[in-house]
């Protein structure tokens, strides 16, 4: 999957890290493509479930930075991602087939990128002001 400028929130580092996981995805994509062996996949998945922990991190710690971005329904978003995640990571759930896991990661990963994260960054840049101007 590739890099858009359209898929850009305009907050440097948060670009940096959705780049990240867009590499995830082509990784997503490299395997499905394959024999897909679940050891190869759980093992991706538990990268991914990591770096996506950290990458929450950072989004929430912004929120906490600048005035007026804090979600509750951003977060509760972030840890739906993290529970999927878990559970995939699971071995019981390794069972689920190559054409389900890409369109499921595809989402996990990326349709909250393209929705709530760009809606964040443009209240946080809206506010940005506010913050450094006290
Ligand atoms: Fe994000
Ligand atoms: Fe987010």
């Amino acid at each position: 999957m590739e890099w858009k400028t359209e898929y850009a929130t305009g907050i440097h580092n948060i670009d940096q890290q959705h780049r990240k996981i867009l590499e995830f995805l082509t990784q997503f994509e490299g395997l499905c493509a394959g024999s897909a062996d679940p050891v190869d996949v759980h093992r991706l998945i538990a990268r991914t479930r990591a770096f996506m922990e950290i990458h929450f991190c950072t989004e929430e710690a912004l929120m906490l930075l600048v005035p007026h971005t804090d979600s509750a329904v951003h977060r509760a978003e972030h840890r739906y991602v993290l529970e999927n995640l878990a559970d995939l990571e699971d071995q019981s759930r390794l069972e689920v087939g190559k054409d389900e896991l890409l369109p499921l990661m595809r989402h996990l990963l990326f349709d909250h990128v393209l929705g709530s994260d760009r809606y964040f960054a443009r209240r946080a840049l809206a506010n940005w002001g506010e913050f450094t101007s006290r």
